[in-house]
């Protein structure tokens, strides 16, 4: 009994002096990963993201990434998987979290759980072009949104744009609000998108965007809502009959979000560098979207699978007219002071 008394203390001692040495050590790995500020810290970063390549998200992705490793002295390496082909719509959010994934570029509408303030890009009409969307998110509400996920571990640095949204579908040219009734769309996601569509009588279905061709080639919906550039990347017109153009209720805006830890884990020198890259990528989507967006039209139209409806201005003024309605119901949960910072913004 005594003897196995002595060798239990003497174990006991070694786990302590184990742990005790464990500690150390770790402290001095990230110490020695952030204690000397002036030197870039070797890392391998990842971007996630769910659409084509010839996109801006991906081109911007691509440009970031190129800028960071360029001037880290190939300190820091940058992979960019597009097409979901790291995490998906419904699983990005918890990889990132868990830092699995460095950085995600959402589209807004997929956030909204977190802050019903990210609906505001699907809030009818409330941006007359990109440059007003910029104002809002670059000014002092937006950069609140923003910051409002650090609790869940999150940091919103930027919005990246893709731009408005067009509306595609296999039953009828859409050129009024009464086209839309009774027709099921897959919207992205988010409360308020999906009140626009059934505030029109229609019937919105939220899938993610990995299975949204075939949602739409099995008839699982019948239409869809996107931006030329994801219309024109993903072959929508193969499946799909008509769209009208112009359409522009809503929009597709990104925020490029990191990891909390990640992102404190930096040394000033490391944090500089990405930073940078940062801001040369949202340079880059922000030059992009416009391009890219006409570029896609232009293919749409030149591939001509799909009928195509000019929205007239009288025909956009009666669809906003219609829609007015989901401005009320939103008020109180999105929070006035931010629709209206959101309807002034660029002004
Ligand atoms: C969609 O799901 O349709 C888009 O939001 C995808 C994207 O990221 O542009």
């Amino acid at each position: 009994m005594h003897k196995f008394k002595k060798g239990f203390l003497t174990f006991l001692l070694l786990m302590v002096a184990i742990i005790i040495s464990a500690c150390g050590n770790s402290e001095t790995a990230s110490s020695s990963e952030n204690g000397n500020s002036n030197e870039i810290q070797e890392m391998t970063i990842k971007i996630s993201h769910v659409v084509a390549e010839n996109t801006p998200k991906h081109q911007a992705s691509l440009a970031m990434a190129e800028y960071i490793e360029e001037n880290s002295n190939g300190k820091i390496t940058v992979q960019v998987y597009p097409n979901g082909q790291l995490f998906d719509d419904k699983t990005e959010v918890k990889n990132l979290r868990a830092n699995n994934v460095q950085f995600i570029i959402p589209d807004m509408s997929k956030m909204v759980g977190m802050n019903p303030a990210f609906n505001i890009p699907a809030l009818p009409f409330i941006f007359d072009s990109n440059e007003e969307a910029y104002a809002f998110w670059d000014g002092e509400t937006g950069q609140k949104i923003l910051q409002s996920l650090e609790s869940e571990g999150i940091i919103g640095l930027r919005m990246w744009p893709n731009g408005p949204k067009h509306i595609t579908n296999t039953v009828r040219p859409i050129t009024g609000p009464e086209d839309l009734e009774g027709l099921k769309i897959r919207v992205q996601g988010g409360q308020v998108l999906a009140e626009i569509f059934k505030t029109v009588g229609a019937g919105p279905l939220q899938l993610p965007f990995g299975q949204l061709y075939t949602a739409l080639e099995q008839g699982t919906v019948d239409g869809q809502v996107n931006t030329y550039s994801n219309i024109s990347t993903k072959k929508l017109g193969d499946v799909q009959k008509y769209i009208t153009t112009n359409w522009g209720a809503a929009r597709v805006d990104y925020a490029l979000l990191t990891n909390k830890k990640f992102w404190n884990s930096m040394n000033e020198a490391t944090k500089e560098v990405v930073k940078a890259g940062i801001d040369h990528g949202t340079k880059q989507a922000r030059t992009l979207a416009e391009e890219l967006n006409s570029e896609a039209l232009k293919t749409i139209k030149e591939r001509g699978k799909m009928e195509i409806h000019e929205l007239t201005t009288e025909e956009r003024e009666t669809l906003k007219e219609a829609l007015q309605p989901v401005y009320d119901k939103f008020a109180d949960e999105i929070g006035k002071d931010v629709i209206k910072a959101a309807k002034n913004a660029g002004k």
